[in-house]
């Protein structure tokens, strides 16, 4: 039995649906297995662009079955929405099954996202305001919680209308102005057992599946969403998402056992992003950041608000790393840095004059941070059409091999490009 991962080790969009996609075709299954419609993973292959939020990136192979497991919340209206589109540009979406355990997107965490957005410390979180925190909320806290398989129980209606009422007295309180939108039970109802008609197909019981599918001897592989800096528990908290977004988010997610996973492929930018709030040691907030993001296009996917952009975080990395037990890494977005004729790496932090090489814990600590760097060349020339290690410049080969060994796993893979054959294997 065996499971691969493919987990992000900054703070998200690290180009994780690239990968998975490229490396669905060794594999028979494809798991989703946390987040929700906060993600936006890109595929792009044969001049096209597809753009996935909750459906697996290993959609476009008909081999695959793709799951969504029981650690994924669920916008139905989004997910049956995101099928359509993909059913219009020719993708069948029948290779597909859902989790009946995973936690269900309902109106009034849309609410709750909007109104809790701001922390107490005064940077707002900056969420994609996909309701995503105010539903994992509800699922810790058991007792309002919807998942999938409640909405084909003859007691979900009656469920639905007793939260409604409790939801509707917390929105008010949390919005004194009477701004909080007023919950119609009746209407929730009704759509709700729309969608569960449309989904019913894909409906499953998708733990048990994954672990025949283990006996059986077939290849899983794991598609993570945000990044290791964006876990609940292990990340900068409290600017986080909600969910197990390290390598430790597998197997609680996907509903596998530890000892099913062989390979865990770290990703990384070849620098730095990061969207909505919470500090950033090696952000460059100057003409480097921008040129960054001009080369990147680093935008959103899910909200296209412009990516904070910075220098390579290697401690940051060598952390989620080590956390996420990464087994290879795969560096991402090379090209973006080919015009800069020096490149930064920071490989030590400073707080209160003291250098350390740990990741700190604590945010306030963090945002003290003095970051030191070592500099590197540039190759400064177009890598977009090599497809061979030995294609690219020197200086390039450098660079990548220099952030594995910083980092102290061995890069497996680079990619020079968006496109599906823009990506190199990495030699000795
Ligand atoms: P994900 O959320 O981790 O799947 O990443 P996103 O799809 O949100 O963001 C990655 C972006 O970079 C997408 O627009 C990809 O098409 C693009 N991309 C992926 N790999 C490369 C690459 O090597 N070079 C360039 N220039 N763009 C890339
Ligand atoms: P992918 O899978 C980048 C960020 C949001 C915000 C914080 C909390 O495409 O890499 P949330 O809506 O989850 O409560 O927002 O997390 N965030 C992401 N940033 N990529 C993502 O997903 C993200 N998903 C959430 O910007 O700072
Ligand atoms: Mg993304």
């Amino acid at each position: 039995m065996a499971a691969t991962c493919v987990v992000g080790l900054q703070w998200g969009d690290e180009a994780k649906g690239k990968i998975v996609d490229f490396l669905t075709e060794k594999n028979d299954i494809v798991v989703r297995y946390q987040g929700g419609a906060n993600a936006g993973h890109t595929v792009v292959f044969d001049g096209k662009k597809y753009k996935l939020s909750l459906i697996p990136s290993g959609i476009f192979h008909s081999h695959i079955t793709n799951v969504v497991a029981g650690g994924v919340v669920l916008n139905p209206a989004m997910f049956l929405k995101e099928i359509d589109g993909l059913k219009e540009q020719g993708i069948s979406c029948e290779n597909m099954i859902l989790s009946d355990r995973l936690h269900v997107i309902m109106p009034w965490h849309f609410e709750e996202d909007r109104l809790m957005n701001e922390t107490t410390t005064g940077e707002s979180i900056g969420t994609t305001m996909r309701g995503i925190g105010p539903c994992y909320r509800d699922k810790v806290g058991r007792s309002w919680a919807i998942r999938l398989g409640d909405l084909y129980r003859e007691t979900f209606a009656e469920r639905i209308r007793a939260i409604v009422a409790k939801k509707n007295m917390i929105l008010a309180g949390m919005d004194p102005e009477g701004g909080a939108q007023r919950l119609d039970a009746e209407q929730i109802i009704s759509d709700y057992l729309g969608y569960a008609e449309r989904l019913k197909a894909y409906v499953t019981d998708t733990t048990a599946f994954l672990l025949d599918a283990l006996d059986a001897g077939k290849n899983i592989l794991c598609e993570g969403a945000q990044g290791a800096l964006l876990d609940i528990d292990h990340g900068t908290f409290p600017y986080v998402t909600s969910s197990n977004s390290s390598g430790v988010g597998v197997c609680s997610g996907a509903g596998i056992p530890a000892k099913a996973i062989q390979k865990l492929v770290g990703i990384v930018k070849a620098y730095n992003t990061r969207v909505g709030g919470g500090p950033f040691p090696t952000e460059q907030d100057n003409e480097i950041g921008q040129h960054i993001r001009d080369m990147g296009n680093e935008y959103g996917t899910v909200t296209r608000r412009p990516r904070r952009c910075g220098w390579f975080d290697a401690v940051a990395a060598r952390y989620t790393a080590r956390l996420s037990g990464a087994t290879c890494l795969s560096v991402m977005l090379l090209d973006v840095l080919s015009e800069l004729p020096e490149i930064q790496i920071c490989t030590e932090y400073e707080i209160d004059g003291k250098r350390i090489s740990y990741f700190p814990a604590h945010v306030d600590d963090l945002r003290k941070v003095i970051p030191h760097y070592i500099t590197v060349p540039g190759w400064q020339q177009d890598i977009t059409g090599c497809r061979k290690w030995s294609e690219l410049p020197e200086n390039a080969r450098k660079y990548v091999k220099k952030l594995g060994e910083i980092i102290g796993v061995p890069v497996e893979i680079c990619s020079v490009g968006p496109d599906r054959t823009q990506t190199i294997f990495v030699e000795e």
